[in-house]
């Protein structure tokens, strides 16, 4: 039992009405009885909490709508006692960076900051900001990034990202704050919003609709399960050193045409729904995550086989196809318009 298992105060955990978060509170609940988990969430597009319905009810758990950039609402919240912090509250999708990239920056720098100055005033004692492998840039055909590795973010997500990475390391090197960043590579798995490349072609080709591949499709990223993400956070926000980074990744490089192929491949359709279509602007070529601190360090190890992970994943989006259905077709956001009775 660690030492966080003794207390009283809860975790706080924001953004967990998203993909990992969501994914993240599921895995504490499960493996950590003694945590309570405070999930604070603005409900954004990409916030659903159709993602917990399985746990809602449970007597450890509660969850507030709110703006991490909500100081006074932050304060409230960390003044009913608060141990930890784990912050997945983002704007995450690199498209709708690009697209406009002020949101990114309000609450993927601005907020994190606000958490962190609340947490520090509140004595939080653990706090650990989610962040990710794009703050590195793109790599080349060789090398991997390793914590080392210089911060060159090419997309104005990760820009953003890498600003809020370097006010966690500012706040530990000045204030002595319990920052702990992690940074991972790509997540796939349950819950994941399908506009991100795995969802979004396991659902387009389940609806016989084009897949479409941005240029020639040889990017190549490392993939990871969002359960070995979990476990891997787990471990950080237990037994990390603070102000330092650890790197999260599975070793496991696929080209995004390889993955296209194998989704068509296990779903019995044809290999002519791809359409490559105009590239990302300023699209990464390659990202691959030397992840050994981690695993030298405090022992985690990924245990979940890409093509075991890809074929549960695939599985998942066919059981649960209300889901994504619901989704993709908006009627998600209605059930919140009218629980709330506010636009999101
Ligand atoms: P997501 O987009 O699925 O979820 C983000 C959540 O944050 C949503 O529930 C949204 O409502 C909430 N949110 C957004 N703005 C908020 C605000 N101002 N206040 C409160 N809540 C807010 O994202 P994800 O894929 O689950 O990623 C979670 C975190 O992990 C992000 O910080 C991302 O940068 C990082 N990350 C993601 C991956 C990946 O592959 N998905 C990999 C590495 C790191
Ligand atoms: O590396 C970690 C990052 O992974 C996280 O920090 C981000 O939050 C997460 O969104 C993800 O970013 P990517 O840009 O790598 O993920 P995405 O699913 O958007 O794209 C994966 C690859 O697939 C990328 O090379 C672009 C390509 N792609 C994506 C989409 C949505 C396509 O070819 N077609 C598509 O329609």
């Amino acid at each position: 039992m660690s030492a966080a298992d003794t207390r009283t105060e809860a975790l706080l955990v924001t953004g967990g009405a998203g993909f990992i978060g969501s994914n993240f509170i599921r895995w504490a609940l499960a493996e950590r009885p003694a945590w309570r988990i405070v999930n604070v969430d603005k409900l954004t597009y990409a916030g659903n909490l159709e993602n917990l319905a399985q746990i809602a009810e449970d007597s450890r758990y509660r969850f507030v709508r709110a703006d991490i950039r909500d100081r006074a609402r932050m304060r409230e919240l960390m003044g009913e006692g608060v141990w930890g912090i784990v912050n997945f509250a983002a704007e995450s999708h690199v498209d709708r960076s690009i697209e406009s990239a002020t949101e990114f920056l309000e609450t993927n720098i601005l907020g994190t900051q606000v958490l962190m100055e609340e947490a520090r005033e509140a004595k939080v004692t653990r706090f650990l900001q989610v962040s990710t492998d794009e703050v590195y840039g793109s790599l080349g055909p060789d090398g991997k990034f390793s914590e080392a590795t210089p911060l060159a973010p090419n997309s104005p997500y990760s820009a953003s990202k890498a600003a809020a990475d370097l006010m966690a390391r500012a706040a530990f090197h000045t204030h002595g704050f319990p920052a702990l960043i992690t940074r991972c590579s790509n997540n796939y798995g349950p819950y994941q919003f399908p506009e991100k490349l795995i969802p979004l072609m396991i659902t387009n080709a389940m609806a016989g609709e084009a897949l479409p591949v941005y240029g020639d499709g040889c990017q190549v990223r490392d993939w990871l399960h969002v359960a070995d993400h979990c476990s891997a956070l787990g471990v950080v926000l237990e037994r990390g050193e603070p102000g330092e980074v650890y790197n999260i990744g599975g070793s496991n490089e696929l080209k995004n045409l390889d993955i296209v192929r194998v989704i068509l491949e296990s779903l019995g359709k044809p290999q002519t729904l791809i359409r490559h279509v105009k590239d990302r602007p300023g699209h990464d070529r390659r990202y691959a995550i030397d992840s050994s601190k981690l695993q030298s360090r405090l022992g985690w190890r990924p245990s979940i086989p890409f093509g075991e992970g890809i074929r549960a994943t695939i599985r998942w989006y066919q059981e649960n196809t209300l889901w994504w259905q619901r989704i993709k077709s908006g009627e998600y956001l209605e059930y919140y318009r009218r629980t709330y009775g506010e636009r999101l």
